[in-house]
């Protein structure tokens, strides 16, 4: 990973090098006390065939991709930080879980070079990714997606990502919105809402 850009969670990572760790124990925390952290798992779940291909895209220590495969999905986890990595791999070990900047997204060689039929992107991957990188971010969306399938990001807009700035992004990337929706469960999208769970859907290249 040469030059490449650090994420803003590398850099809270570096001021803070017991972040992740932390973070992991917040979550297991949360499970052992039955909290429900699957929500937006559950989303993507209902937009999906049975037995689908679903990449988590910074997927942390898998709680969404994790739950994902517990239903039957064939699930692709990737994430910058080696220790949520190591976490999910403890917590969720028949999933594959790679550690990789989703700002160079290359799974053909990782010897993945199947496409995906979804692509999740929960928990404020984006705003987190290093602002230079965001729009390569949605462009390996758009490479790892099957034609039809669907990437489906989440963040709230109160953390330097505005929303005219992803849309533009979006469509540099060749992905389209489908649906905007304010909330993981479901609540419309409305101008100047805090939060945005957008589903994109990869742009169609015309045959000839
Ligand atoms: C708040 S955590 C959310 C984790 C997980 N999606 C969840 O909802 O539980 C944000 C994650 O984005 C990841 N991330 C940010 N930029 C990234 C990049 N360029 N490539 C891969 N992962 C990235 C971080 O490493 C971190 O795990």
């Amino acid at each position: 990973m040469n030059d490449r850009i650090p994420s803003l969670w590398e850099e809270k990572l570096a001021a803070d090098p017991g972040h992740s760790q932390w973070y992991v124990e917040r979550f297991r925390t949360l499970v052992a006390e039955g909290s429900d952290i699957v929500g937006e798992a559950r989303t993507v779940d209902a937009m999906v065939a049975r037995g689908s291909r679903i990449l988590d895209a910074g997927c942390g220590l898998g709680r969404v991709g994790g739950h994902l495969a517990s239903v039957g999905h064939t699930v692709v986890g990737v994430d910058v930080d080696p220790t949520l990595i190591d976490a999910a791999c403890q917590d969720h070990p028949a999933v594959t879980w790679l550690v990789g900047d989703l700002s160079r997204l290359d799974l053909e060689a990782h010897g993945i070079p199947e496409l995906f039929d979804a692509i999740v992107c929960a928990g404020n991957v984006l705003p987190f990714a290093a602002p230079s990188t965001r729009q390569d971010v949605l462009r390996g969306f758009a490479r790892h997606l099957r034609s039809g399938g669907r990437a489906i990001v989440g963040f709230g807009t109160d953390r330097g990502y505005a929303v005219p700035e992803f849309l533009a992004h979006v469509a540099g990337a060749g992905l389209q919105p489908e649906l905007l929706l304010a909330t993981w469960d479901l609540v419309p999208w409305s101008e100047g809402g805090d939060f945005i769970v957008a589903i994109l859907r990869r742009a169609e290249v015309a045959a000839g």
